[in-house]
């Protein structure tokens, strides 16, 4: 199929430097949500986005996103039929073309794939809607047999017309050999000077291709646009959504109206999600896995029965089976978490392995660390990773004890069973099964503390 989305108008009410298919709807811009769902379609497809205003931008991020799609340049916005016609040359005859918006981010595909198969012997597929309030929208004018005859622009439209809720919501796919020589013959003779694509249908009519009509499953998926306000509802929309799609899943939420999903979250069975969570990326949560409120969480995997307290910060990191994490907690990338272990507050982790059972409570820094099990680390300690130019690991073996305030200066090594005393500074390895202090000795003296003297 060739898929056409349409991406020059400028999106003048957003006020903003970004195009306006550019800006995000969960974290991913409209413009690849749409042809993300175009694509999904079963076969072969061709996309070509017809671009305008902003046009460099939006190239740059199809090639760096590995998008492929080929671009169209559209340098004056002169309609809708103006701007299918800028892609005319690249589409395949042999295959129908579907035309979509890039500003309408949330169609379904299977609602596309409904669009695309009407328009499967010879036919023109047209997505259109009932609406309650039409105003604005171009109306499905249809003839005594109920058969589609044409489509009349809001600013065109007479008094009659206008009490139309029928409206085009803008998608259709259309037999291509015949929409090349429609496009050709448009006019622009309406009421905005522009070249509509709308106006095909009378076309289509007139020469007796049959046009047959399906609805979008859900209102929301042919919603467009505007501006930042209409942004934002949509956003809400969409993130409603997922969040009824999370319950239906067997996912209890705290509120669904506060949760947020800018990715894939994968979630098993009983799994509980406190208020404020933001998950980003791709996200796993294993069975009965406890979110606390306020956490956010990226490109991670949390093992069964892990219980996340509130406002932890989890990056490319994954958590093991039953350990508890949190509050405050930040896991940074490269953090591989085993079964039954605990990360305490203000407690930050990075490129560092730690095996089961073993715990950092309270207030501490393990970069570059690899740590075995039933290890204690204790409030305050830190590995010293970084020399100012290379980073260096620190190896704790298993049932090591750290005491508190510990500085581990890597490259460094505590041995099996090992203690280190509170306050060590450890700059050699600490050998295993012995108490290993740097610090020193406490003394305590007969003194007399100075007294004021008299003025
Ligand atoms: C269009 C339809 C109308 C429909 C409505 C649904 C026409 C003539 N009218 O009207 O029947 O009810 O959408 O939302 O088709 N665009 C370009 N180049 C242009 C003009 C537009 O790329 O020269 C793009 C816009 O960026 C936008 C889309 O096409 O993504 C629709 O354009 P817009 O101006 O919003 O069309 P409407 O007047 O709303
Ligand atoms: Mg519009």
């Amino acid at each position: 199929m060739n898929i056409v989305i349409l991406a020059a108008g400028q999106g003048k009410r957003m006020r903003s430097a970004l195009p306006k298919v550019l800006h995000p709807i969960a974290g991913k811009p409209m413009l690849a949500h749409a042809i993300a769902s175009a694509e999904a379609i079963p076969g072969q497809h061709q996309s070509i986005v017809v671009i305008g205003h902003g046009g460099d931008a939006v190239k740059d991020y199809l090639e760096k996103n590995n998008i492929q799609a080929k671009t169209v340049f559209q340098a004056e916005q002169k309609g809708t039929g103006h701007a299918v016609l800028q892609a005319s040359d690249l589409l395949d005859e042999s295959q129908n073309t579907l035309i979509l918006y890039g500003d309408v981010p949330l169609i379904r595909t299977s609602t596309l794939e409904t669009l695309a198969n009407l328009a499967g012997q010879g036919a023109l597929g047209l997505l259109t809607q009932k609406m309650s309030n039409p105003t604005g929208y171009g109306r499905i004018v249809r003839n005594l047999d109920g058969n589609v005859a044409a489509i009349v622009e809001e600013k065109d439209a007479s008094a009659e017309i206008k009490l139309i809720n029928e409206i085009n919501t803008g998608l259709m796919a259309v037999p291509t050999k015949h929409l090349k020589r429609w496009l050709l013959a448009l006019k622009s003779n309406n009421a905005q000077g522009e070249y509509y694509l709308t106006d095909i249908i009378e076309m289509a009519v007139s020469e007796g291709v049959p046009i047959y009509t399906a609805n979008p499953q859900a209102e929301w998926e042919t919603i467009g646009v505007n501006s930042r306000a209409q942004l934002a509802s949509l956003e809400r929309t969409w993130q409603l959504e997922l969040a009824s799609q999370l319950l239906e899943s067997g996912v209890s939420l705290a509120d669904p109206a506060r949760i947020d999903i800018r990715g894939q979250l994968s979630c098993a069975s009983d799994v509980v999600i406190d208020v404020g969570c933001v998950f980003e990326g791709e996200v796993t949560l294993g069975a009965g896995v406890s979110v606390g409120p306020y956490c956010v969480i990226r490109n991670a995997v949390i093992e069964a029965g892990a219980v996340i307290h509130a406002y932890t910060h989890i990056d490319q990191a994954k958590v093991g089976s039953r350990s508890v994490i949190g509050p405050y907690a930040r896991l940074r990338p490269g953090t591989e978490l085993a079964a039954e272990v605990h990360i305490g507050n203000f407690v930050e982790v990075k490129n560092s392995q730690i095996a089961s059972q073993s715990k950092a409570n309270h207030l501490a820094y393990i970069g570059d660390a690899t740590i075995g099990s039933k290890v204690n680390v204790g409030a305050g300690t830190i590995t010293c990773n970084y020399d100012g130019v290379n980073k260096h690991r620190t190896i704790i073996e298993d049932e090591a004890f750290i005491g508190s305030d510990t500085q581990l200066v890597a490259p460094v090594t505590v041995g099996k069973g090992a203690t280190l005393g509170a306050g060590t500074t450890l700059t050699k390895d600490a050998p295993a099964g012995q108490l290993t202090v740097t610090r020193a000795k406490q003394v305590s003296l007969n003194w007399q503390r100075p007294t004021k003297k008299p003025k």
